[in-house]
């Protein structure tokens, strides 16, 4: 093996990548990215440009990645654009000041639009794995994200070859990437648990251009404790689940769900597995988090299919002490596939995704706060939403000790319509969309979801709206958001100010 590719360090890895190279960089949230050599990346953008010289790069990821990547780079002021998903502080700063340009995509989509040509081609592809043969096959780590596109796409690949992780990870990932059009047919899987590729990533050894050997843990954060508003949040989803069974408009044997990213979503599943009129449920996911596998061995959970195993360290060494028992009930998808539109429509998901505010209407912001401060990214919730057998969004229903409402006359920034959104859920109730119009959903909005003081602000603001299929008053919609920016306090509204 050392005959046959190039070891080096973290360091000389990095002096390949020059100023204005684009990079691909493996992994699905801080599981399976890379940690070392954009560690090294860093310190030398540093270093170049204590010398005055100029260094960034263009970077595509699957989605958010560790400290040691997206903050590292970030800090180092070495990314010149980005995308897609990030969560990280530094980097989400950076965007916002205009430093970094990023730009949003679905996650299902950017391995598409790699490979069609609509953004840049990386240069490297820069991959974590922890098993490597000559031939150039390897089994990557915990997330599969754009890796089998990226690999084969990219001039050259760096290994980061990651001994933390064991090599018996060999078995868990479906590796498979979709035919281009206009020749494409169907992504063959109708069960949350077929496979339809390869174990191993095959890449052309003739590209690897060095490998990096590493112990690093991935650096994925803990969980906040369930408080009082997620574990009601959670109750409500588990109960209306439960209700739409009964009344058979879920199939009895149950539908995979997809749960989103988070503590909100932690929690969800933790009410669903707790409750006994929910039968044991497959999961077709992009994110597999604690909560996942703490069903699975309960019984509550059979099969998860995900993009990335994303869990504290503690449960992937419980992971990696009994990865027997998990073998067959565990998947790693690349995110085309994982997040694929057909696949989701086809095996009727429950997509439940979180919502950072959501209107009268419907309509769900995910992304941005008060409309222009991008939070993290869309993620896949749009994947998941727009073709689910029916979506269901979770939001505490105020932010920052009550002086933000999540329930607004109109929201500061749309990535779900109304016509995608199907149910609304705080800890304060459900709203089950399906069926009604606009007014109607305003109304059931306005009482089961919102909290209760800004119930009566809510009911005046429909007041002043007039008549229309919609009620909308174009001057006051955005009051509350406005009144937020001059007084901080969105209680403080009063709807005389914006109407005059
Ligand atoms: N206006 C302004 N700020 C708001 C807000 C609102 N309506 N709602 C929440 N916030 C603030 C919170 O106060 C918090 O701020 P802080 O970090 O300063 O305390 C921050 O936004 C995040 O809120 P929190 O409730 O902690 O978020 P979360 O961990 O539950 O994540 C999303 C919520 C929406 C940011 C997250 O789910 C996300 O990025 N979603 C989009 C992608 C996605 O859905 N992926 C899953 C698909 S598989």
């Amino acid at each position: 093996m050392k005959q046959t590719f190039k070891f080096v360090t973290a360091e000389e890895a990095a002096s390949f990548i020059k100023h204005g190279d684009v990079v691909g960089f493996s992994g699905f949230t801080a599981a399976g990215s890379p940690k070392a050599v954009p560690t090294a990346l860093a310190k030398r953008a540093e270093e170049l440009h204590s010398q005055g010289k100029e260094f960034k790069i263009g970077m595509f990821t699957g989605a958010s990645t560790g400290d040691s990547l997206d903050g590292a780079l970030a800090r180092a002021k070495a990314i010149s654009y980005r995308s897609p998903y990030q969560s990280n502080k530094d980097l989400r700063n950076a965007m916002n000041s205009g430093e970094v340009e990023y730009y949003d995509l679905h996650l299902s989509s950017l391995a598409l639009s790699l490979r069609y040509g609509f953004v840049k081609k990386p240069k490297f592809a820069i991959l974590e794995i922890c098993d490597l043969k000559e031939n150039g096959e390897v089994v990557l780590t915990t997330g599969v994200g754009i890796s089998p596109t990226i690999s084969r796409i990219a001039d050259y690949v760096i290994l980061e070859y990651n001994r933390f992780h064991p090599r018996e990870l060999a078995g868990f990932h479906d590796i498979y990437e979709a035919g281009d059009p206009p020749h494409r047919r169907e992504i063959p899987i109708y069960n949350a648990s077929d496979r339809i590729g390869t174990t191993t990533l095959k890449i052309d050894p003739k590209k690897i251009l060095c490998v990096v050997e590493t112990n690093q843990a991935d650096e994925v954060g803990g969980f906040t404790p369930l408080d009082d508003v997620t574990t009601r949040i959670g109750e409500n989803v588990a109960s209306f689940l439960a209700s739409e069974l009964k009344l058979n408009k879920i199939p009895k044997e149950f539908v995979p769900l997809q749960s989103g990213v988070g503590n909100i979503a932690n929690a969800v599943l933790a009410s669903l597995g707790n409750n006994p009129e929910i039968p044991p449920f497959d999961m077709y996911t992009e994110v597999i988090q604690d909560s996942v596998i703490k069903l699975m061995k309960e019984g509550r959970v059979k099969f998860a299919s995900g993009c990335s195993l994303t869990v504290s360290a503690e449960m992937l060494q419980e992971v990696y002490a009994d990865l027997d028992f998990f073998r067959d009930k565990l998947v790693l998808r690349p995110q085309e596939i994982s997040n694929s539109p057909e696949i989701v429509r086809r095996l009727g998901l429950i997509s439940i995704n979180t919502a950072l505010e959501a209107d009268i209407f419907g309509n769900v912001n995910s992304t941005h706060v008060l409309g222009s401060k991008m939070m993290n990214g869309i993620g896949g919730s749009g994947d998941f939403t727009r073709n689910s057998y029916f979506s269901i969004f979770t939001t505490p229903s105020t932010a920052k000790g009550g002086k933000i409402s999540a329930i607004v006359p109109m929201v500061s920034h749309n990535d779900h319509s109304e016509h995608s959104v199907k149910v609304l859920i705080t800890e304060h109730g459900v709203a089950d969309l399906r069926g009604f119009s606009p007014r109607q959903r305003a109304e059931m909005i306005i009482e089961q979801c919102a909290d209760p003081m800004y119930r009566p602000m809510l009911r005046d603001y429909l007041k002043i709206c007039g008549s229309g299929h919609t009620p909308v008053n174009l001057g006051a919609c955005f009051g509350m958001h406005r009144q937020f920016a001059k007084t901080g306090n969105m209680l403080d509204t009063k709807w005389e100010d914006f109407t005059g």
